[in-house]
């Protein structure tokens, strides 16, 4: 069995809501590494960009990750942008069973138009932008969101799936 569990996909894919459903169903920690990034930092991710810059967000997030990967049975929410180089998902597939949750450019789109604020690489952007923006980034990031062991239609598939998903990854073998 897996020592830990890693949610992944673009912002708005369900992370946070399927995390918490998961960890409650196997009675694990559940982390979410937003949260835990801000109250460690004490401030928004959106006042840490506008402080810091993308570029040591990026850096912090990697420290953050390297940490968290050593937490026993957890559910781990990651941010949008953590698997997105190959250090990263090679940490997390080396320590856990990756499921990233594929939801589509327009349903993302819906989904985000009402969920911008706080999130600092939407936040000035309205309406076709928004959705040019949402399919460039997953187009990019595909690449490595698509390493995952698991991949799920984050639209149709019961959260109550999730558990039964992850038993059934032969985790000592991935590994
Ligand atoms: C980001 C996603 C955000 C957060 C930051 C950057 C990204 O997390 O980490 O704003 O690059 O996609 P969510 O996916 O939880 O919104």
């Amino acid at each position: 069995m897996t020592p830990r569990v890693y949610l992944i996909g673009f912002m708005g894919s369900g992370k946070t809501t399927i995390g918490k459903f998961l960890a409650h169903d196997l009675k694990w920690q559940y982390v979410d590494m937003d949260h835990l990034f801000e109250s460690e930092k004490g401030c928004s991710i959106s006042q840490y960009f506008s402080e810091y810059g993308e570029e040591n967000f990026r850096k912090e997030e990697t420290l953050l990750l390297e940490r968290v990967s050593t937490i026993p049975n957890a559910v781990i929410s990651t941010g949008g942008g953590t698997p997105c180089n190959q250090h990263n998902i090679e940490i997390m597939k080396k320590t856990g069973v990756v499921v990233y949750i594929n939801v589509t450019p327009e349903n993302l789109s819906i989904r985000l138009q009402k969920a911008k604020n706080g999130r600092p690489l939407l936040e000035n952007k309205t309406g076709e932008e928004l959705t040019t923006f949402i399919r460039e980034k997953l187009t990019q990031r595909e690449e490595f969101y698509r390493q995952a062991n698991i991949i799920t239609d984050g639209e149709n598939v019961p959260f109550s799936t999730y558990r039964t998903l992850i038993e059934l990854c032969p985790y000592d073998e991935i590994n």
